[in-house]
């Protein structure tokens, strides 16, 4: 198997990464790796993840002769109303046509910080534009982990609301994580236009 120590940065960057749609199990042993291990593998997966509106993306270490593609990455994306939409600014109320929602984000831990959260992201962002066609914009929305705030507005994400908000994983009693809503509109033809 290809390893991050086998690969030089400009190697990295030449060869890394592949993405392809990935099933909702797949992203389990992501999830509980990255965001929630406290929680049990088996308790990962959530109701929305089966959803026919659901998809999951995924990025790949290249595949070699002697291993098959490693996932190392992953982020699930839903049709989902903003829950909060009175506290949504107007401009973004009166254009989102629809909402989606972006959810269970994680890079492996040896492979964070190497440019695969960014080009994962924006493959799924290229997805959902394709997915919208040529329709109004969309409201792509999460709770960010306020940690991680300052990584989505490199992207152009906005933070939606002041208020923060504490979860405790996909069972409720995981080790509280404070959050923040972001968003931004996406539009098929004219790229990203922000709230
Ligand atoms: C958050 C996460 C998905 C980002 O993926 P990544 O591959 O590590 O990030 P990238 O290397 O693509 O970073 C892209 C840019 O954002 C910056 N960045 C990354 N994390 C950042 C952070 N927490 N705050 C500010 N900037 C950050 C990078 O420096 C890089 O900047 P550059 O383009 O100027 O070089 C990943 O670190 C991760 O899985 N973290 C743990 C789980 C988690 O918190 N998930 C998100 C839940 S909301």
């Amino acid at each position: 198997m290809t390893t991050i120590s086998d690969l030089s940065r400009r190697d990295f960057s030449e060869v890394f990464p592949t993405f392809c749609e990935i099933s909702a199990k797949e992203t389990s042993p992501i999830r509980h790796a990255v965001l929630w291990p406290s929680i049990p593998l088996s308790s990962q997966l959530l109701p929305f993840d089966i959803l026919p509106t659901t998809s999951h993306h995924g990025a790949f270490l290249p595949h070699s002769s002697s291993s098959p593609p490693t996932l190392i990455a992953c982020l699930t994306i839903t049709l989902e109303r903003y829950a909060h939409p009175h506290h949504l600014d107007p401009v973004i109320t009166a254009r989102a046509r629809e909402h989606y929602q972006l959810h269970k984000f994680g890079v492996l831990q040896e492979y964070q910080g190497r440019g695969i959260g960014k080009k994962l992201l924006l493959e799924a962002i290229r997805q959902l534009r394709r997915r919208i066609g040529d329709e109004g914009p969309v409201l792509l929305h999460f709770d960010a982990r306020e940690t991680q705030i300052g990584f989505y507005e490199k992207l152009g994400f906005v933070v939606l609301e002041d208020e923060r908000i504490v979860k405790r994983g996909p069972t409720g009693n995981g080790p509280p994580v404070m959050y923040q809503r972001m968003g931004m509109l996406v539009q098929s033809s004219h790229g990203y236009l922000f709230g």
